[in-house]
């Protein structure tokens, strides 16, 4: 057993600047609203943290599971958190704060027990999940891939300008998963007179490549001209790449994410539900399907997809070409002439039977994709289509949860 903490030393939770990329995941899952940001840095304020972990474990970079032991009177502040490039090192504690020996430092896990399920999926991924490999290159070191090929994937004609972005990394090694997201780091400085983070993207393509065999790897980027409250603004990252032309350079950071992923044994299957841009991982994870349909090793595949129209809706032509016994396909239109709005949430709860079958088969993994504003639509259906069976939502919730069947990745 580790020895407690004297009351005057104080275990300090921090974030590392050069590793974090910013996805706000960590202020999110946070239970005690700890975390807290500006646009420089994420950070830990040591008055309000309790060590509770919960946010460690969602974090795609590991950037979230600092600790310093510090003289509790010292602990570095929130402003002095936010102005930092990089974690300061590790500081001797003077004799009188009664310094711990080595081996009777607490691990970080023994702080306090983890909040049970805070976040609404899982932070472990399936247990048939293959390894992720995570941050292989960093702001420090990043990688530079080459485009070869920028399209856009909605109609010419519409407000949605999606884009299709291949990268290839050449001879140099990127491993990736169906689910992990990569970061980019767009050219230029920003307001401050430092350079831009990076912004994470999700991979589109599956593990093999979006061609299968080669080095190379898919964006759905969507070009932001507007904030989520509907004022213009310039997206820094997306306007970067959806201009980009074939053949130039790109600098990357990660792969990112060890939970979002695919199980990978046979016949499990998947509920994938997204909005617009969300479709990325599904896209990923139904290309790595499509490419073994001859296997025999497939499960199910039950797509709840959100867009404004068909033409709004990123992939709509390829989708829409897939043989329907290899995945079932349900489009909810919001702004469709003529047709009444619907939401992912809507026709979850059409398809109220199909979802309770695969529900009930624990190699059934559910994947929610896009819009944050659907989560709890989400979750309110399955947890309808649920108890409309006769079953306890909340035994099934923490079920899924614990055994890494439920992820969510919303912005
Ligand atoms: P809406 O027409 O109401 O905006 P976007 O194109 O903005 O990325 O959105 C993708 C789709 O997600 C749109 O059909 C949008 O509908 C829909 N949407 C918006 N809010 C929610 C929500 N809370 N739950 C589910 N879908 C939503």
């Amino acid at each position: 057993m580790n020895a407690p903490l004297p009351a005057e030393v104080l275990k300090q939770h921090l974030i590392d600047p050069e590793i974090c990329i910013r996805c706000n995941t960590c202020e999110e899952t946070c239970p005690i609203k700890a975390i807290t940001h500006d646009s420089n840095n994420y950070v830990v304020d040591p008055d309000i943290c309790n060590g509770c972990m919960a946010c460690v474990p969602p974090c795609p970079t590991g950037a979230i599971d600092n600790w310093r032991l510090m003289v509790r009177a010292e602990a570095y502040g929130v402003q002095e958190q936010l102005g930092w490039e990089e974690l300061p090192g590790e500081k001797a504690l003077p004799e009188t704060a009664a310094a711990l020996p080595a081996d009777d430092v607490p691990a970080a896990t023994d702080l306090a027990a983890p909040a049970p399920f805070s976040a609404p999926g899982a932070t472990v991924p399936p247990w048939s999940a293959a390894h992720p490999y995570v941050n292989l290159y960093t702001h420090k070191t990043p990688m530079t891939a080459t485009v070869v090929g920028n399209y856009r994937v909605t109609g010419a004609d519409t407000e949605s300008d999606i884009h299709h972005i291949v990268l290839d990394f050449g001879e140099l090694p990127f491993p990736v998963l169906e689910g992990q997201s990569i970061g980019i780091l767009p050219p230029g400085l920003d307001a401050q007179g430092r350079p831009h983070h990076a912004r994470q993207y999700s991979l589109a393509s599956p593990r093999d490549g979006e061609r299968a065999g080669y080095n190379n790897l898919s964006l759905t980027v969507k070009r932001v001209t507007e904030d989520h409250a509907g004022a213009a603004a310039h997206g820094v990252c997306s306007n970067y790449l959806c201009d980009l032309a074939k053949n130039d350079k790109v600098q990357v950071i990660g792969p990112f994410g060890h939970t979002f992923l695919m199980p990978n044994h046979p016949r499990a299957n998947l509920i994938m539900i997204c909005t617009g841009t969300g479709s990325a991982p599904m896209r990923a994870m139904t290309e790595r399907y499509r490419r073994r349909i001859d296997t025999g090793e497939n499960g199910r595949l039950l797509l709840f997809f959100g867009a404004r129209t068909e033409r709004e809706l990123p992939y709509f032509g390829p989708l829409m070409k897939l043989p329907r016994d290899f995945i079932d396909i349900n489009l909810a239109l919001s702004r469709e002439t003529g047709q009444p709005k619907r939401y992912v949430q809507d026709l979850i709860r059409e398809r109220a039977a199909s979802v309770r079958e695969l529900l009930a088969d624990r190699n059934t993994c559910i994947y929610v994709c896009g819009l944050k504003g659907m989560e709890v639509g989400v979750l309110d259906a399955l947890r309808d289509v649920t108890v409309q069976g006769g079953q306890d939502w909340s035994i099934l919730h923490d079920a899924l949860r614990r055994e890494g069947r439920l992820h969510f990745e919303t912005y």
